[in-house]
């Protein structure tokens, strides 16, 4: 029975293929709060996490920034236990950004469905800025076309895990980002 057909079973994630170590994740968070936090110099940055997937990204690049930030989130979902995009977007926040410089921080952009909402909604706040930073963004050939302007790793289409990423709310905790299929 494969992964997609039971949320009961648990696959042994150590058996599967690793595509990011947690070194390499470390070095590249790294650079990327080194980058915004010179474009960002003499700001004060409101970071937005997407929930769930991005609070561990969220929480490791904030404390690579030396700039002031503010930090808050919002909920999306549109994979609904599944491995491909349910296709309708559910967003959920009480935020207030107008005026505010905000970077929008994501755990991976595959169709770019999710922030192609996200961005829609947020930018009726009218902020000052508003950026997206993704840990990871799929290679795939229809993706809405969504400016993304900090990506840390530009992967092949697989379904991944680790790192706060998930399938049907399992492997969040895994140190590095292993491939499902
Ligand atoms: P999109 O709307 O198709 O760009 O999908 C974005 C969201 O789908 C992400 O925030 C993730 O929650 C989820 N997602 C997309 N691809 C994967 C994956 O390979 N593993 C885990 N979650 C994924």
């Amino acid at each position: 029975m494969s992964a997609a057909s039971s949320k009961e079973e648990t696959v042994d994630i150590n058996s599967k293929e690793v595509l990011i170590s947690s070194d390499e994740i470390k070095k590249r968070v790294e650079e990327l709060g080194r980058q915004i936090s010179a474009d960002y110099q003499g700001r004060e940055l409101h970071l937005v996490g997407v929930l769930n997937g991005a609070f561990i990204f969220l929480a490791d690049l904030a404390r690579q920034l030396s700039i002031p930030c503010q930090i808050c989130f919002l909920q999306a979902s549109s994979y609904k236990d599944k491995k491909v995009s349910s296709g309708e977007v559910t967003l959920m926040h009480n935020l207030d950004l107008s005026r505010k410089e905000v970077l929008v921080v994501e755990d991976i952009v595959d169709t770019g469905l999710t922030l192609k909402y996200i961005l829609e909604d947020l930018q009726q706040q009218n902020p000052e800025s508003l950026e997206i930073c993704a840990l990871l963004s799929k290679n795939i050939p229809d993706k809405a076309p969504v400016p993304v302007k900090y990506v840390g790793f530009e992967i092949e289409d697989r379904f991944v895990v680790g790192y706060g990423l998930d399938f049907a709310e399992k492997y969040r905790e895994v140190p590095h980002i292993a491939c499902l299929d």
